[in-house]
C-alpha cells in the first residue's frame, strides 16, 4: 500500500480523507473519543504539509436516509479542539457540490462532510457516486481501518477514480495484526471469549495452525462444557454445535495447538445476581455460568507468563455486571503487568470497553480501533478497503 508518509508536494492539494468517526454519541455528547484521537496524527500530518482536507465518514446505520440523530455535527467541535484549527461542516447535498463549491470559504483548510451513509449510493458501492466523490479532490487517503471490511463507495470503489493512499492509523493497525499473523514471535497465545462460538469459529480455525495456545472462554465455552458432558445449568448453549467443537479439537491436535477452556466457574441465578464460585459438579439446574473461576484465572496467568505474544478478543464473562468482570479484569491486569516482556494486541468492541473501563488502554502494545474489521482480518478474509489500496 502506498502510504501518505511518502506524499511530497501536496501544498494546496485537496485530499479526500476517509475516516471512521463512528463513535457513540448520546444527547450530542461523544461518549468515547478513542477512534477520533487515533486519527489526529493523520489530519495534522496533512495540515503540516499544507494540504486542504475533506473528511468523509459515516456514523451508525441510517440505511441511506437522513437521520438527524446520526449527524456528524457533534464531531466538528471536538475535532476543532484537537487540531486547534477551524473545521467547517458541509451539509450540502453531495450531488449539488463540485470542486469549487466544496470548501465554503477560500480560507478553509479542513471540512467535514455530513454522514456519507445518508446516501444509499454509499453502501451500494455505486460507480457514479464514487466518481462524484473523487471529483472533489486530487488524492484520496483511507485511514478508516475499522470500516475497511465494507465494500462501500467511499472505502472501495472510489479508489478506481483517484490516486489512493493509506493513512497512519491503517498502517499501525496492519503492522500490529501482522505481528500476530505473519511475523509472529512465539510462543503465541490467543484468549478468545464472547457469547457465541459460531461467530468466532472461522477465527479459531484460521489461528490454530499459527498459534501455540488458544484459550476459549466467555459464554462460548459453555458449548465446550456441554460437549465434554459437564453440567451447564441454565447457561446459554448454541444448537447443533457439537460437530464444530469436535472439528476444533481435532484440527488443533493435528496442528499441535493447545486448546484450553475454564476448569471452574462463577455463576448466578440471573444476570444481575451476585457471583458464586463453583465447580461443575456443584452446579444447580437454575445456575447460569457468568464468569471464569479462580483456578481458571490462575491457569490463564501461567499461559500468559509462558507466551511472548498475546492476542485477546472477547470478554471472559458477563462483564456488564461488575460481579462477573473478575476474569476479564484479571486477564487485562496480568497482560499489562508483563510490560515489554510480551507483545500484546487487544481488539473487539467489548474487550476495548473493558480495558477502557479499567483505564488501561495505554498498557498494551496495540489496541485496535476496529470491531468487525479486526475480526474479519483474523478470519483471514481480504478486506475490500485494504485490497483497493494494494
Ligand atoms: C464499526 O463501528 O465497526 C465501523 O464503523 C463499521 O460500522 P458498520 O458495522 O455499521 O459497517
Amino acid at each position: 500500500m502506498k502510504s501518505i508518509k511518502n506524499l511530497e508536494n501536496i501544498e494546496n492539494k485537496r485530499i479526500l480523507l476517509r475516516l471512521d468517526l463512528n463513535v457513540p454519541i448520546k444527547n450530542g455528547k461523544i461518549k468515547d473519543t478513542n477512534r477520533i484521537d487515533k486519527i489526529i496524527p493523520t489530519i495534522n500530518f496533512l495540515l503540516t504539509k499544507k494540504a486542504r482536507v475533506i473528511i468523509i465518514s459515516h456514523i451508525g446505520r441510517p440505511n441511506g436516509k437522513i437521520v438527524k440523530e446520526l449527524s456528524l455535527k457533534p464531531i466538528t467541535s471536538y475535532l476543532k479542539k484537537k487540531i486547534i484549527k477551524n473545521v467547517s461542516f458541509q451539509t450540502e447535498n453531495i450531488f449539488k457540490l463540485n470542486k469549487d463549491k466544496i470548501f465554503k470559504n477560500s480560507a478553509d483548510r479542513i471540512i467535514l462532510l455530513e454522514n456519507i451513509r445518508f446516501y444509499p449510493e454509499e453502501e451500494a458501492n455505486d460507480d457514479e457516486f464514487s466518481k462524484k466523490l473523487a471529483s472533489f479532490a486530487e488524492l484520496y487517503v483511507n485511514d478508516a481501518f475499522s470500516c475497511s471490511h465494507r465494500n462501500h463507495a467511499s472505502v472501495s470503489k472510489i479508489t478506481n477514480y483517484i490516486p489512493s493512499y493509506c493513512g497512519i492509523q491503517i498502517n499501525n493497525e496492519i503492522n500490529a495484526l501482522n505481528k500476530i499473523t505473519l511475523e509472529i514471535k512465539k510462543p503465541i497465545t490467543c484468549i478468545i471469549g464472547g457469547s457465541k462460538i459460531s461467530t468466532k469459529i472461522n477465527i479459531i480455525k484460521n489461528l490454530i495452525p499459527k498459534f501455540d495456545n488458544i484459550v476459549i472462554c466467555g459464554a462460548m465455552a459453555n458449548n465446550i462444557f456441554k460437549y465434554k458432558g459437564l453440567n451447564t445449568g441454565k447457561s446459554f448453549i448454541e444448537k447443533n454445535i457439537n460437530n464444530t467443537i469436535q472439528e476444533i479439537f481435532s484440527y488443533a491436535e493435528i496442528n499441535g495447538c493447545n486448546i484450553y477452556f475454564p476448569e471452574d466457574i462463577r455463576v448466578g441465578k440471573k444476570l444481575s445476581d451476585n457471583s458464586t464460585e463453583k465447580n461443575f459438579n456443584d452446579l444447580e439446574h437454575d445456575d447460569i455460568i457468568l464468569d471464569a473461576g479462580t483456578k481458571t484465572i490462575n491457569q490463564i496467568r501461567k499461559i500468559i507468563d509462558s507466551s511472548s505474544t498475546i492476542l485477546w478478543n472477547g470478554p471472559l464473562g458477563y462483564f456488564e455486571n461488575p460481579n462477573f468482570s473478575v476474569g476479564s479484569s484479571e486477564v487485562a491486569k496480568h497482560i499489562a503487568e508483563k510490560g515489554e516482556n510480551i507483545y500484546s494486541v487487544i481488539g473487539g468492541g467489548d474487550t476495548v470497553a473493558i480495558i477502557n473501563s479499567l483505564n488501561m488502554k495505554d498498557r498494551f502494545n496495540f489496541v485496535s480501533t476496529a470491531g468487525g474489521a479486526f475480526l474479519e482480518y483474523l478470519e483471514g478474509k481480504e478486506l475490500p478497503g485494504i485490497k483497493a489500496l494494494s
